[in-house]
């Protein structure tokens, strides 16, 4: 009878103790809790301790000044305005990723592997996202950038078990090796099948069969992206294009990995793997980690890969079912979204907007993006809506003006090359930082707003025969023509359409 009481008391206590875990603990409060505590935590955008009050990266200047960019509050998010002010009218990139558990594994830029040259840190203002309702900056990376520790502490290696998470997106992917965040090699060299344990999401398949068009998340084992025993995509069509997904890696080093994903924004985890490590391949029973950590790249530095990452850990030892969708839920708690609470419609930092052509030929048609291109188009599909929703930005190049980022592709903005507009990732250079500056006014047909070229004054964001230009009244270009120049070149600021 004591031993019931004693064993009902215990079940009480573990209710009680996971009741209020939910509503306080952050990820890596969960893994310790539950016996598998983190040896890693990174983040640009928030605490994954409740109790962290440490910085979460370090920005570096164009003038090689340095910044520890921390937290608005202990456990909080991160201090995004701290970054601002230090990088404002210049540029910066992200030059440390710290580790926000005991063991110190920050992440540095990564230098020369066997299969990539020395890597460049990413744009510190490339990715703004809302957190909690918070402007926060993910990690957007393009290829030829990467992070690496290379000498940790407490990570597995030679077959010990461990488990990782990272929140990515899906929108901004690529077939190129490899967006990954894990256990690596410790010489920037593929040394061999097993030496690596990495959670991967992009558009590679490497072993053909892969279900629908991805893309999709997958164990990095070195000289594999395995979805499953075979590599092949164990029948799942992976999480569609999402901006926040949870990808999912844990591997008992031994005879066993699993792999989870989940909508970071809503929602819990499905299994798409659960199984022996690879069969197809010899050197993965057990695994022989080496304990470095990447982010961003391949084990042996191959870094034709583009991703973006928000936050990530590494525990040692194999989470529990629990704790993984414990962690699952406070990711979805955090409240990662695409503007930053602001109401849509408006030109204010933050807000969603779409911009609608003026001209009498043309009312119904919205500035949008299409395989890259900025044109204008009717709407009517989900896709089309989301295609013609646009992120309003404090200017990139020019804090007065404004940017416009991409509302389904984190981290893409309208830019003008050549004189034409298009959807492009920002690539961290004065350039492009400029092209994708624009200077509202009144607009030229003397109603609603006129966007005007922060590099080049005088040409003004123009429709002309369904693509769009910066263009110049009266200019050398065809679409420089001064007929319907000002109506051309006036927008309607709108809700989002999506
Ligand atoms: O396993 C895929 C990739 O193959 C690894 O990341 C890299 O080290 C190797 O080129």
């Amino acid at each position: 009878m004591a031993g019931i009481l004693c064993l009902i008391a215990a079940c009480l206590a573990a209710v009680t103790t996971t009741t209020a875990q939910a509503a306080t603990a952050l990820p890596c409060d969960i893994y310790g809790s539950a016996g598998t505590p983190c040896v890693a935590a990174h983040s640009t955008t928030r605490a994954l301790y409740s109790g962290y009050n440490g910085p979460l990266y370090q920005v570096k200047r164009a003038d090689g000044g340095l910044a520890d960019i921390g937290l608005l509050t202990t456990g909080g998010v991160a201090n995004a305005a701290a970054q601002d002010s230090f990088c404002a009218n210049t540029t910066c990139i992200i030059n440390v990723i710290y580790d926000q558990s005991p063991r110190h594994n920050d992440l540095t830029i990564e230098g020369e592997g066997g299969a990539g040259r020395a890597d460049v840190g990413a744009p510190a203002n490339a990715l703004p996202v809302s957190v909690g309702g918070h402007t926060a900056y993910g990690v957007e990376i393009s290829s030829g950038m990467g992070y690496r520790d290379n000498s940790t502490s407490g990570v597995a290696v030679n077959g010990q078990p461990e488990g990782m998470y990272m929140v990515a997106s899906s929108t901004h992917v690529n077939g190129g090796c490899c967006f990954d965040y894990g256990n690596a090699e410790t010489n920037n060299q593929d040394t061999g099948n097993g030496h690596m344990d990495a959670v991967y999401l992009g558009l590679r398949c490497e072993f053909g069969g892969c279900n629908g068009p991805g893309p999709w998340v997958a164990a990095d084992l070195e000289n594999g992206l395995y979805q499953s025993n075979t590599g092949t995509s164990a029948g799942d069509p992976g999480p569609g294009i999402l901006p926040y997904v949870t990808a999912m890696l844990s591997n008992n080093g031994q005879n066993h990995f699993a792999l989870k994903r989940a909508n970071a924004q809503t929602g819990g985890l499905t299994t798409t793997y659960s199984g022996s490590e690879p069969t197809v391949k010899s050197g993965y029973s057990p695994l022989h980690q080496e304990g470095a950590i990447v982010l961003g790249t391949g084990g042996d530095n191959s870094n034709a890969d583009v991703g973006s990452f928000f936050e990530g850990v590494m525990t040692t030892g194999v989470p529990s079912d629990a704790a993984d969708s414990a962690v699952q839920a406070n990711i979805v708690s955090a409240g990662y979204g695409g503007s930053n609470g602001v109401p849509g419609g408006s030109l204010t930092p933050g807000s969603s907007i779409s911009l609608r052509a003026t001209t009498a030929c043309c009312t119904t048609r919205y500035l949008r993006h299409a395989n890259g291109d900025a044109v204008t188009s009717v709407i009517s599909s989900d896709l089309d809506k989301a295609d013609a929703t646009w992120i309003v930005r404090r200017g990139l190049a020019n804090q007065s003006c404004l940017s416009f980022e991409s509302k389904n592709y984190p981290g893409d903005y309208l830019r003008h090359s050549n004189y034409q507009l298009h959807r492009q990732p920002f690539d961290g250079s004065g350039l492009m930082a400029q092209d994708a500056t624009f200077c509202a006014t009144a607009g030229n047909s003397g109603a609603y707003t006129s966007f005007q070229s922060d590099n080049y004054p005088g040409y003004d964001i123009r429709h002309y025969n369904s693509n769009v230009y910066i263009a110049h009244n009266g200019g050398a270009n065809p679409w420089d023509t001064t007929t319907l120049w000002a109506q051309d070149t006036t927008w309607e600021v709108t809700a989002p359409w999506a």
